[in-house]
């Protein structure tokens, strides 16, 4: 697997990845590391790995096409071949999505179909005011809608008696740091196959996952 990871923010995603990757969790060179914001912190992770980073801001493209077109001029000149979302926060234009057929993941800090929609720290506070009492996260393929491709793992959490959206998306991203690596394991592996929208994955493991240990 030859691996981009596209960011927006603080890179903790991006991190747990290139993490999994340099302690052999995940079998997969990380080519490119992609955002659409500048002096960003998945810049600073990018860094620290040695993997190419390239900042693709809005204002220096006369549109959002075009700074997609060169979003994806990168990935393709990077020689990715699979794309992982980590906490990027611009839908991706449809000729990028088609470049890569069940071949971008991405993370969202909930349970979808709940929640789905908006960028963290929204879908949190979300579940907070629904008063829901279990929340989580959720790996799954990107396609042409947002948020509802097709499954492929998630990780639940309890929403505690007095959580704040803070707390409650630190023991999110506690899971998300676990599931993603998992997530892109299966598929450097080969161990995925997808059918009428359905993730079915060759192996021992759980596509369903709970903290450890379990509350
Ligand atoms: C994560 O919580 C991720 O699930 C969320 O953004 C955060 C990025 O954190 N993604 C979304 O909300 C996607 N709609 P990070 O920059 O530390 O990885």
């Amino acid at each position: 697997m030859n691996l981009a990871i596209m960011a927006s923010g603080r890179g903790s995603n991006a991190a747990a990845i290139l993490d999994a990757i340099a302690n052999d969790h995940l079998d997969a060179r990380a080519v490119a590391l992609i955002t659409n914001r500048e002096n960003v912190g998945a810049l600073d992770v990018a860094r620290a790995h040695n993997v190419p980073s390239h900042a693709v801001p809005r204002r220096s493209y006369p549109s959002r096409n075009a700074q997609q077109r060169r979003m994806l001029e990168l990935l393709q000149d990077s020689g990715a071949d699979f794309v992982a979302l980590a906490g990027f926060d611009a839908i991706l234009r449809p000729f990028i999505v088609a470049a890569y057929p069940n071949r971008i993941l991405n993370i969202h800090p909930s349970l979808l179909p709940a929640f789905a929609g908006g960028m963290a720290p929204v879908p949190q506070t979300e579940a907070l005011r629904a008063g829901v009492t279990i929340s989580g996260c959720t790996v799954h393929v990107v396609t042409d809608d947002l948020d509802a491709g097709p499954i492929v793992a998630q990780a639940a959490v309890p929403v505690l008696p007095g959580d704040t959206v803070d707390s409650l998306s630190d023991r999110i991203l506690e899971q998300e740091h676990r599931v993603y690596p998992l997530a892109l394991r299966w598929f450097a592996e080969d161990r995925v196959r997808i059918e009428n929208g359905r993730v079915h994955i060759q192996s021992e493991e759980s596509q369903a996952l709970w903290p450890h240990p379990a509350p």
